[in-house]
């Protein structure tokens, strides 16, 4: 990398140490800052949102890569204010990998506190509850959300969630978890991604007999399109699948992603909100950056391969070179970060928790110091 790392977690550092007490004066866990001040998830479901257990997945990885006090009490609290999510119930959809692994499980793994492992298994039954088997023996798909018109829809966002259940079949012996994994994840290498390596976002089946039914567009540019983020989840989501199961046709799926992603990074570093939206467009997603940047790292430790690790360095330069913002325009530090190619509400060009928490496990990875909240 051509930036130094220690100059950049220092001023990481700085700016969350001065904007995180703006956060724990509120009941709302961060979504994304505007005019000074943060503000929670979209569409006011306070704390339900899936990108809830970013804040403090966030938050705990600060408290590792650079130890303070006011990281360690801001992840409590934060992870506290998450297990209200699970007498309200009506939001927790497919992402409840997202939204305890990164508060609960790494409560858990960081401080060893037993409630929080009771949790995260609570969330991992949840997910399961999710599963839909079909007519074919061994076949099936978690269902991503709880709409009438929805009950076959899958998502490539749910390779991220699937790190859940392998963990809890490593926690409890029961190997009933990781079989679902299993199912999910051959379902998606088959109906999602595609032969060049790119993926689809929504994939929709019939929730009978597991028949495809047909691709939607989601948050891409189109149906056919290539959602940088759905690619990043792909990439990272089966790179952690192949930590978990050893398996060569997982790692084999991983690689065929990679090699997408890396020839579409573009020249600054940056990354296309969508990889196939017209040249003329100027829409970037940088949470897709920093979260591929993650996958290819790991990536890089599971072949031995240096172009990963070349990738995952050309995207964290361009994001530091060109869009991260340690001024006081924003309470979080990572620009241009866009929720939905179609759709402004949730965040378009702005700075979202998820594009943060991201860039710092990358940060942690390339120190060694990297707690792996995904396992
Ligand atoms: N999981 C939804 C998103 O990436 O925006």
């Amino acid at each position: 990398m051509h930036n130094n790392l220690d100059e950049v977690i220092a001023k990481v550092s700085a700016k969350l140490r001065r904007t995180v007490p703006l956060a724990t004066k509120s009941d709302v866990l961060p979504y994304r800052s505007e005019g000074g001040q943060w503000i929670g998830s979209p569409w006011d479901l306070g704390n339900g949102w899936w990108t809830s257990g970013f804040w403090p997945g966030l938050m705990w990885l600060m408290d590792t890569l650079s130890p303070d006090e006011i990281f360690h009490r801001e992840a409590l609290r934060a992870t506290e204010l998450m297990t209200e999510q699970f007498r309200i119930y009506r939001h927790l959809t497919h992402d409840v990998g997202f939204m305890f692994l990164l508060s609960c499980g790494a409560k858990h793994k960081l401080t060893g506190d037993g409630q929080a492992r009771w949790d995260t298994l609570h969330a991992a039954s949840l997910l399961m509850g999710r599963f839909n088997p079909t007519d074919t023996p061994r076949a099936g798909f978690i269902k991503a959300w709880d709409g009438r018109e929805q009950l076959g829809y899958a998502i490539i966002d749910c390779m991220m969630n699937l790190p859940l259940l392998d963990w809890a079949t490593r926690e409890t012996g029961d190997p009933r978890f990781a079989t679902v994994t299993r199912i999910h994840a051959d379902t998606a290498a088959k109906h999602f991604v595609r032969e060049d390596g790119s993926c689809r976002h929504i994939v929709e089946f019939d929730p009978a007999s597991g028949a495809f039914v047909r691709e939607h567009g989601g948050q891409g540019c189109a149906v056919g399109s290539s959602w940088s983020r759905g690619q990043a989840w792909a990439l990272y989501g089966f790179t952690l699948l192949a930590m978990n199961t050893g398996e060569a046709r997982d790692l084999e799926t991983a690689e065929r992603i990679a090699r997408y992603f890396a020839a579409n990074i573009r020249e600054d570093g940056l990354t296309d909100c969508d990889f196939r939206q017209p040249k003329e467009v100027y829409r970037l997603d940088n949470i897709a950056g920093a979260c591929a940047a993650c996958g290819f790292l790991e990536l890089e430790k599971l072949t031995g391969k240096p172009e990963y690790r070349a990738a995952a360095e050309k995207l964290l330069d361009g994001l530091i070179d060109h869009c991260c913002d340690f001024g006081d325009a924003y309470c979080g530090f990572l620009t241009h970060c866009t929720a939905a190619y179609h759709e402004d509400n949730a965040g378009t060009h702005t700075n979202i928790v998820y594009g943060d928490y991201f860039f710092v496990e990358a940060l942690c990875k390339l120190k060694g110091v990297d707690p792996m909240l995904w396992r």
